[in-house]
């Protein structure tokens, strides 16, 4: 009877540390996510419009942006970065293939200045999560 009971707890332990260990594979940290994203890699540089004096506008973070820089020589080019704010454009598939092989659906991928990047699977997990929901820092 003993042994039995041990066996049962031992096993619900199992399932319970299983299901949270999926849980946060699956579930990003969006904390950590806002760090890569505002401190790593500044995708507001380019997703972000500014005003004026070139500071970003705090009701507007994230919400795509006209390029503000050329190339001095003909290349492919995107003048514009889409909204990034809420990810529109992709569902959280779609962006975490496209963040960590730079495919985007359909086997496209996006014009430079869009940066290549290659974030492993649970950083851009943790980028899925923040930029459903982001939250523009104090810009003043
Ligand atoms: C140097 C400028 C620049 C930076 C920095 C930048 N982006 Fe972009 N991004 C662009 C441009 C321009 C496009 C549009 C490319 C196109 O239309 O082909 C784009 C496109 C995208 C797209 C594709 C949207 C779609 O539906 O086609 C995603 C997603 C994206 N960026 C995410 C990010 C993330 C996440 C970061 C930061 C980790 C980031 N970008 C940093 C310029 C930038």
């Amino acid at each position: 009877m003993k042994t039995a009971l041990t066996v049962l707890t031992t096993l619900l332990l199992l399932v319970l540390l299983t299901a949270f260990s999926t849980r946060a594979k699956t579930h990003g940290n969006a904390e950590r996510g806002r760090y890569l994203v505002e401190r790593v890699g500044l995708c507001s540089d380019c997703h972000s419009p500014r005003d004026a004096k070139g500071e970003f506008l705090a009701d507007k973070w994230l919400q795509g942006a006209p390029i503000p820089f050329a190339p001095t020589v003909p290349m492919p080019w995107a003048p514009v970065a889409k909204p990034l704010a809420g990810l529109p454009s992709l569902t959280d598939e779609q962006a975490l293939t496209f963040l960590t092989t730079g495919v985007l659906p359909g086997g496209r991928r996006p014009l430079p200045p869009m940066p290549p990047y290659r974030f492993d699977e649970e950083d851009a997990r943790d980028v899925i999560a923040y930029l459903r929901h982001p939250i523009a820092p104090n810009t003043k």
